[in-house]
């Protein structure tokens, strides 16, 4: 599973990426919102920084001014992969914008329909938010479940990102069943590389050796 890193902090960024097992990121407007200075330039940054596939998001709501959007964030680096919610609009503007050879990753999908048609879209990342889901009572992975099973009965190239992940169990779920690829808030990224076994058996290791 590729492991993607959700924030719009750059140190944040630095830090995951200096791990060597960062594959790409993705930011959405709430995540750019809390960042200091011009959007794009920190979208182009992250660039730099993962070389990897970067998620950035259009904020219009209308086909046209979608692709408009999105043609200028393309153009910061070959990086950067297009979030376009998923609505009527969204798919047109992802058609037209897979035909420019423009990447698109569709986001705010909840349902194994509404990831039927992102990945009839074209899209080539679905971004299925479970950690949403579960906060109404509707287990995310379940959902996650059934868009991978629909994507492998018909051969669709998409991949599949576990979004709107809460805590570490996300990851292990994302795991177990096959998901492309996890986009983890960097707090839970963290917490990921933890257990206490491993501090007390490294201290008793060093503990043991200087007896020697
Ligand atoms: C995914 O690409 C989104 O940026 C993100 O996972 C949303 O997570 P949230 O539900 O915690 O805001």
């Amino acid at each position: 599973m590729k492991l993607y890193l959700d924030t719009a902090n750059i140190e944040e960024i630095r830090e995951i990426a200096g791990w060597g097992v960062l594959d790409g990121v993705t930011t959405n407007p709430s995540l750019m919102a809390k960042e200091k200075g011009d959007y794009r330039k920190i979208l182009k940054e992250i660039c730099d920084i993962v070389k990897g596939p970067v998620s950035g998001e259009v904020i219009s709501l209308k086909n046209e001014e979608m692709a408009k959007e999105a043609r200028v964030l393309a153009a910061l680096s070959e990086h950067v992969v297009i979030k376009i919610p998923c609505t009527v609009d969204g798919l047109k503007a992802t058609k037209t914008l897979v035909k420019e050879g423009i990447k698109v990753n569709m986001t705010l999908v909840f349902s194994a329909n509404q990831a039927l048609l992102a990945a009839r879209s074209g899209a080539t990342y679905v971004s299925s938010f479970v950690g949403r889901l579960d906060d109404i009572g509707n287990p995310g992975v379940l959902v996650v479940k059934d868009i991978l099973a629909v994507f492998k009965n018909y051969g669709f190239a998409a991949e599949v990102i576990f979004a709107s992940v809460r805590h570490p169990e996300h990851v292990r779920q994302a795991a177990l069943i096959g998901c492309h690829i996890a986009t983890i808030p960097y707090k839970v990224f963290t917490q990921l590389i933890r257990h206490s076994l491993t501090d007390t058996g490294i201290d008793r290791f060093l503990k043991d050796w200087q007896t020697r």
